[in-house]
């Protein structure tokens, strides 16, 4: 048995993308396999297909792209017990495996987990890789309290708009840097304030923040120590920048450190975001959504830094926007 994917055989510009006829995923002791509805874009795809990663993570070719997917569970191995086929499943799969965009995908247990009801298939596919990012970020790094003052930078893009709302539900009191054109559309997410990168210098800001998420890899520690409180904290997505900036060195920085997010699959990570999307309290931005055959055009978009929230792949359409509680099938 066959099923329709994109992906590539070669590492290059988005003209690499095909279309593959791949082998359906196969089922393991403790495999789901997921019908895919709608797998969500990242800058890592695009990443993994330029080669720009192919020294620290050596792919298999042909490869398909995606980490992000929602679906209908369609088979699960003998030792699965949370899942059964028919369940509406949303997963975050691993990143050197890819294999999102695609008709079927396969994910051990322990990387899914039941979709929020109260959103659409496209809306659950576009969550967990930022939204898992945004709350190991935030919860486990920043180990963020109720009442501190946090700043996340890059506020309008997948990361960025999901840990305004994750810091908001952890307590924090949460300002935003964004460009102007994005100042709305942060602003909507229920700021306390909005920078806008391009004209306020958050640098020049005295001891302001306990913490300052940078989701977009933008900010060194050195540049923005004296926005953060003694003691206070610079997260980044950049998974190595911790390496240059260790601990013994905070001494001469009054305290204030760097660390790092470097995102896993957890399932009970994904029930949490599942809560809060069905409270209404985190709702994953989408900015476009695009047939599965487009995946070119959307990693294009991805690639120009330019996304507000998130590019969404639908692989099956009529189901990809129906809410999730209200299917039939
Ligand atoms: N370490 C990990 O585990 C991990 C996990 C997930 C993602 N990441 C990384 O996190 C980064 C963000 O991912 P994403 O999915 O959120 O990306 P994204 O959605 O594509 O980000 C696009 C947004 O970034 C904003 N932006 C771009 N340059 C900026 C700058 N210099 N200052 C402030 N905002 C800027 C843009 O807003 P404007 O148009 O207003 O500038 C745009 O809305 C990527 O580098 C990704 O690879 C790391």
């Amino acid at each position: 048995m066959t099923m329709h994917a994109i992906g590539f055989r070669r590492y290059g510009d988005e003209t690499v993308l095909e279309q593959l006829t791949m082998p359906l995923p196969s089922v393991g002791e403790d495999t789901v396999v997921i019908r895919v509805v709608a797998a969500a874009v990242n800058p890592a795809d695009w990443r993994l297909r330029s080669g720009q990663l192919r020294l620290v993570l050596r792919l298999k070719l042909p490869f398909v792209c995606g980490a992000d997917v929602a679906g209908v569970v369609a088979e699960v191995g003998p030792q699965v017990t949370r899942f059964r086929p028919g369940d509406a499943v949303y997963a975050l799969l691993a990143t050197a495996a890819g294999g999102g965009y695609a008709e079927y995908a396969a994910a051990p247990e322990s990387s899914v987990a039941h979709a929020p009801s109260r959103a659409s298939f496209k809306q659950a596919a576009a969550t967990p890789l930022v939204g898992l990012t945004a709350l190991q970020a935030l919860r486990d790094q920043a180990q963020i309290k109720a009442g501190q003052r946090l700043l996340v930078y890059g506020a309008s893009g997948g990361v960025g708009s999901c840990a305004v709302q994750i810091g908001r539900a952890l307590g924090a009191s949460v300002s935003a840097a964004t460009s102007g054109r994005n100042r709305e559309i942060v602003a909507s997410l229920g700021v306390d304030e909005v920078f806008d990168y391009t004209h306020d210098d958050i640098t020049k800001l005295h001891e302001r923040f306990d913490v300052i998420f940078d989701a977009v890899n933008a900010l060194s520690l050195r540049r923005v120590q004296r926005a953060l409180k003694p003691n206070g904290l610079l997260v980044t997505v950049n998974p190595l920048s911790d390496k240059f900036a260790p601990d013994w060195l905070a001494g001469l920085r009054g305290g204030r450190r760097l660390r790092s997010v470097l995102v896993r699959p957890d399932s009970g990570d994904l029930d949490q975001l599942r809560r809060w999307i069905d409270a209404g309290t985190v709702h994953t931005l989408i900015d476009r959504c695009y047939p599965l055959a487009d995946a070119a055009v959307a990693q294009q978009h991805s690639a120009s830094g330019r996304a507000r929230g998130k590019l969404v792949l639908l692989v099956d359409p009529v189901l990809a926007d129906t809410p999730i509680a209200e299917r039939t099938e």
